[in-house]
């Protein structure tokens, strides 16, 4: 079954058309990166899909067109944002940033059961857990935000450059814990990144985008293969 599908999708930041008309295909429980140079248009991307910035096309979740809804409106249909630079609550401690993740939750009972997962994935937050988020490393904040995001316990999770900053065995482990909590959660991703040696350890599939259009898409094993992938994203 396909999770999210968008058609034709547009968006403007004031006059300036930034979108052409992109299409992405994510299945339930599937993972699909986004790749492309900086200013390709990837992140506003993932905003239009968490509503975040106007759009224009088709946006359909679950059956439904979700494009023009306010950011809560998707978050509550089971879409968790980790924007660019993280977005912890800084003033926060780890443990209430968790919980500010599960606010809209019903099933107050497993909020702690899945705080109890969060801290098995990433251990580094155990220690950490009444520092102030503001107090993290840049890969522990990285933790947090992915972790705050699956406490909503979202259907699809929308990930912006989670290895942006960080060294390269920390932004390694980052990306071992999401493939284990993609493995042990099912919950479907769209993963943006600029390393693409990284999404490819991660997502089944991906597109790349140039200046707000699709170039290229398929499988990440067909990817891979392709000399102006690895010539452009694979450094060789
Ligand atoms: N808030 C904004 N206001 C105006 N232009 C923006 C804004 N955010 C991004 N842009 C422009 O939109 C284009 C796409 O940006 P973005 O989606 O952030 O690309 P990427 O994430 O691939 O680097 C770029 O040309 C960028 O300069
Ligand atoms: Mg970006």
């Amino acid at each position: 079954m396909t999770l999210l599908e968008l058609t034709d999708v547009t968006a403007f930041y004031g006059p300036v058309q930034v979108l052409e008309g992109i299409s992405l295909s994510v299945p339930d429980g599937g993972a699909v990166g986004i790749l492309g140079a900086n200013g390709a248009g990837k992140t506003t991307t993932l905003r239009a899909i968490s509503g975040t910035v106007r759009a224009g096309g088709s946006i359909v979740f679950d059956g439904k067109d979700i494009r023009g809804s306010r950011p809560d409106q998707a978050a509550a249909l089971g879409i968790a944002h980790v924007p660019e630079g993280r977005g912890t609550l800084g003033e926060l401690t780890v443990r209430e940033n968790l919980r500010v993740g599960a606010y809209l939750r019903k099933d107050r009972k497993a909020i702690q059961t899945d705080i109890d997962y969060c801290l098995d994935l990433f251990p580094q937050l155990q220690d950490r857990i009444r520092s102030n988020s503001s107090a993290l490393s840049g890969g522990e904040q990285q933790m947090l935000a992915i972790a705050r995001a699956y406490m909503a316990r979202p259907r699809l999770l929308l990930l912006d450059e989670a290895s942006l900053g960080l060294a390269p065995s920390t932004a390694k482990d980052v990306y071992q814990a999401i493939k284990r909590l993609r493995v042990e959660s099912g919950i479907a991703m769209v993963v943006v990144e600029q390393n693409a040696n990284l999404a490819f350890t991660l997502v089944d599939s991906a597109t790349v985008l140039e200046t707000g259009r699709n170039v290229i898409t398929g499988s990440s094993a067909e990817l891979k293969g392709m000399d102006e992938i690895r010539r452009a994203y694979l450094g060789g």
